[in-house]
């Protein structure tokens, strides 16, 4: 009532953004938009283009990641942004040979675990450099790729359990393009247990601090990774 009230409501979710010189009008974002956000223009006589309703978005990032041509930027977690953060959180060399693991998390799950485990005072190894996003749905197999190729020897993913997703299903988004993705990494002989999507639940850090321990150990008897040497 007080929202309604106001007569007017103002949003300040970071909204995607179509660049039309870009848009293809493959209406894949139509598609995976779990908010009904984005529909296509009409335009006479010349291709229909893909627009998001700024009121509609909630910034989960699902678009960004599922178009094919990069048309769709957000101002919150921008490839940019995102880009840079990975190089910058791997760029301090091993220690003593220990591996550089990158966590790429959700902060409704396992970035909220993460700083809890904090709170409790419980300790995971320092291999693990951590990365917030707002949903899974924003784990773009790119970003793998260039972890990788910036030198991290295992990549974390962790995000909310099925059916407790804040954006409705990116989780099942970031799922299926990290089968893909390990798929595809297996192909090219490259070991896929080094990149790993677990499900963490925001209030239990114990569960968060077992699983990226495991993971370490994993990683560290893995060795080195071999393939994407910068
Ligand atoms: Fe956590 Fe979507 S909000 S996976």
């Amino acid at each position: 009532l007080r929202l309604i009230h106001a007569g007017q409501v103002t949003s300040n979710a970071p909204y995607a953004v179509v660049d039309e010189r870009l848009c293809t009008g493959c209406g894949t974002c139509v598609g995976v938009c779990a908010f009904g956000a984005i529909a296509m223009h009409k335009r006479e006589g010349t291709l229909d283009l893909s627009r998001v309703d700024p009121l509609q978005c909630t910034g989960c990032g699902n678009c960004v990641v599922a178009c094919p041509v990069k048309a769709i930027s957000q101002q919150v977690d921008s490839d940019a942004q995102v880009l840079a953060q990975i190089e910058a959180a791997l760029t301090p060399a091993a220690v003593n040979g220990r591996p550089r693991i990158l966590v790429l998390g959700c902060e409704w799950s396992s970035d909220a675990a993460a700083e809890l485990a904090g709170a409790n005072r419980l300790s995971y190894p320092a291999d693990a450099r951590l990365i917030r996003v707002r949903c899974s749905a924003r784990f773009d197999p790119i970003h793998v790729l260039w972890a990788l190729f910036n030198g991290a020897d295992g990549i974390f993913l962790g995000a909310c359990p099925p059916g407790d997703c804040h954006y409705i299903n990116g989780n099942l988004h970031a799922q299926e393009r990290f089968n893909t993705l390990r798929a595809l990494l297996a192909e090219s002989g490259f070991d896929p247990r080094r990149v790993r999507l677990e499900w963490i639940k925001p209030d239990n850090p114990h569960d968060f601090v077992e699983k990226i321990t495991a993971f370490t150990m994993l990683v560290r008897a893995l060795g080195p990774s071999p393939a994407f040497v910068k």
